[in-house]
């Protein structure tokens, strides 16, 4: 982000305190943070009673092997139980807990009572499967009951789940069941995806293929399409059919593997993120009721996330559940059949809370006004954002717009490292900023540093940290404990590094910057420019790439891709468009259309220092049609002229 950007953003002057009556009947009181303050293990143990444990703890957190955290020592619970059955044996069962929403227009509802039986068919049918506690399932499903019921038929046998993006592709898929050594796959023939089927079980035909480590690949039937078979293939609607509807939720520990969620880190390999029991259920459940004002017996809640990202884990599965309330899942895009398709929804559904993504919001503006203006939205009463910083100027026209003017805006910042919110304003209680997450939730302890690990003043920016462990934070980084000690907590000492520039103003207030490492950011997706560089290398014709996330209006970032072809490639610029164009494919096959550059330019030379880094800086300047900056510590200073010549001339 640039400097003139930022001041602007410090002298955001618009203030949104709650209304009275909203603040009268707020769930969340000013009162949490003294509590928090004064007791923090004690408050959060107050939180965690709001679960069902089979047997209590005995420790609220082990802290004497850093950064190894373990929480709620020697408690059991079973986390499936806990976002179903309870609230069935509450007397909830006939609660709406999903409303689903096909992309085709096709529906379904399941209550609490008909997901706890699909729950237990699932889970006896992976049983049965010979998955066992401990084993791990890859799911790669579209956003369909399925995924959810999939995801709680894991957590119930104790095996920990590994959902991958059905937008990644065969191989992204394979590396991640490689790394997770997954028994089952859980898939689907396909999905609808801006008017048409997309099939998904071809890819996990590529994926697993000399896998023998897979036993057995899961099929739900969503669209009909055809799929080629093969004996390790079983038809979930077949497994289940032939499966008991009633099963004994056993308890695990709180510190038992929940599910490992792959993200994109500063190298090339992506980090498969580990999440435990009982402390992310905890704080799952805790933020989405305080922050969402949630009331489960009539509220209608709406997240816009897949479940291939950890917002659809924790705010669509486990918190929602967890809390159990009643919600709605999408399966398609904000534009299929048209533009009003989510206001749509909120109006059918009554929506009382909606979450989703800046990059969305912003393509909502562009599209009008008039679209949302067409729809009763006059159900929303908290609106969420999360997964980039949100432009004040998109906040406002979130709450003007969908809001009313009326409904509090909350601007969550966490990660998949985090597991659940950390930063954000407390609807009813937080007088709200647009552009900035505020203030560290209860239980929470953040901080800014500079670069010698000194607290900043306030008005100023430096790096983000977590000054205090958190209930559910990542456990560590799968089959590999170095690199989880070495990414987040050797750059300041005692403290968990967040790779975020931040700021706080003149209050004490938090405003999110951006990512400082190798990670962009396009549309809430991270992306490790590292990764797509290998990606683009791995392409015959291709000799050297660096990779930038320049800024763009709609996705936040967007990758840029600049690369020397090999001399033997025979290329002339009478084929530029074609290559760039197998370029751009070559990264959508390699990793998926998400990390797909928007932009590829073909250059005689890289920007490098002397000791040979690249400076992707310099590279951004082009990227964003700057002036280019300092060019003083480059090997070569002239590059840069070759650059932006060859690219003016086409070259
Ligand atoms: C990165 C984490 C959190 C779930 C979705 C993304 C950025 C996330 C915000 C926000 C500014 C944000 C950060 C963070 N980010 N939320 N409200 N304001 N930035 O999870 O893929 O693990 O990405 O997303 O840069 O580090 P993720």
């Amino acid at each position: 982000m640039s400097n003139e950007t930022l001041s602007n953003l410090l002298h955001e002057e618009r203030r949104f305190p709650p209304s009275e009556e909203f603040a009268a009947h707020a769930v969340a009181k000013a009162d949490l943070y003294e509590q928090a303050q004064a007791d923090r293990l004690g408050f959060w143990d107050e939180q965690a009673r709001a679960l069902s444990w089979a047997q209590p703890w005995t420790q609220t957190l082990d802290w004497t092997n850093p950064p190894f955290a373990k929480w709620f020592v020697g408690g059991t619970l079973n986390v499936a139980y806990n976002c179903v059955d309870r609230h069935v044996e509450a007397g909830n069962g006939d609660r709406v807990a999903i409303h689903f929403e096909g992309e085709p227009g096709d529906t379904r509802t399941l209550t609490y009572a008909e997901l706890q039986r699909e729950v237990s068919k699932a889970a006896n049918a992976l049983t049965a499967l010979g998955v066992q506690a401990g084993d791990r399932v890859a799911i790669y499903l579209p956003m369909i009951p399925e995924a959810i019921v999939s995801m709680l038929a894991c957590a119930r046998i104790g095996a920990p789940h590994s959902v991958v993006f059905g937008g990644f592709s065969s191989s992204a898929l394979r590396s991640r069941i490689e790394d997770a050594d997954a028994r089952v796959v859980i898939t689907a023939d396909g999905g609808y995806r801006r008017g048409a089927p997309a099939a998904l079980k071809p890819a996990v035909d590529e994926a697993v293929d000399g896998l023998d480590a897979v036993r057995s690949v899961l099929v739900v039937r969503r669209t009909g399409q055809d799929v080629a078979w093969t004996d390790r293939d079983v038809w979930w609607h077949e497994a289940l059919e032939a499966a008991d509807d009633v099963h004994e939720a056993q308890p695990f520990d709180a510190e038992h593997p929940l599910f490992i969620l792959y993200t994109s880190g500063t190298t090339g390999k992506p980090k498969g993120i580990l999440h435990t029991s009982g402390g992310y259920l905890t704080q799952a459940a805790y933020t989405h009721r305080n922050v969402f004002d949630l009331r489960p017996e009539r509220d209608v809640y709406w997240c816009t996330a897949d479940i291939g990202w950890v917002t659809g884990h924790s705010y669509i599965v486990y918190g929602p559940l967890a809390n159990g309330a009643t919600q709605v899942i999408y399966e398609g895009t904000p534009d299929t059949p048209h533009r009003g398709r989510f206001w749509e929804i909120v109006q059918k559904y009554g929506v009382t809370q909606l979450y989703t993504a800046p990059t969305a919001i912003r393509t909502f503006m562009k599209w009008g006004d008039d679209i949302p203006a067409e729809f009763d939205l006059s159900s929303l009463r908290v609106l969420g954002s999360v997964g980039e910083p949100i432009n004040p100027e998109a906040w406002v026209w979130y709450r003007r717009v969908i809001g009313g003017d009326r409904t509090p805006v909350v601007d969550t910042w966490w990660q998949t490292e985090t597991g659940a919110m950390m930063i954000s304003p407390l609807p009813g209680v937080t007088a709200a900023k647009p552009g900035s997450a505020q203030v560290a939730l209860p239980g929470i302890g953040i901080d800014v540093l500079d670069d010698e690990g000194h607290p900043v003043p306030n008005g100023s920016g430096g790096y983000l940290v977590l000054t205090e462990p958190w209930p559910s934070m990542l456990r560590g980084i799968w089959g590999d404990d170095e690199r989880y000690k070495e990414t987040y907590w050797s750059r300041f000492k005692g403290m968990y590094f967040a790779g975020d520039g931040a700021k706080k103003d003149e209050d004490g207030d938090i405003w999110l910057l951006g990512r400082v490492d190798d990670v962009m950011n396009v549309s809430g997706h991270r992306l490790s420019t590292t990764e797509i560089e290998s990606a683009l290398v791995s392409h015959p014709k291709v000799a050297e790439a660096a990779v930038v996330g320049a800024t763009d209006e709609t996705t936040g970032q967007a990758v840029c891709a600049f690369v020397i072809l090999r001399g033997d490639a025979g290329y002339d610029e009478s084929q530029a468009d074609a290559v760039i164009k197998e370029l751009r494919d070559h990264v959508a096959h390699e990793i998926g259309p998400i990390a797909k550059p928007r932009q590829v330019m073909v250059v005689a030379e890289l920007p490098k220092t002397r000791s040979g880094k690249i400076m992707r800086r310099l590279l951004r300047d082009v990227a964003e049609n700057r002036q280019v900056g300092d060019v003083t510590t480059l090997a070569d200073s002239t590059v840069m002229d070759l650059i932006k010549q060859g690219l003016s001339t086409g070259k």
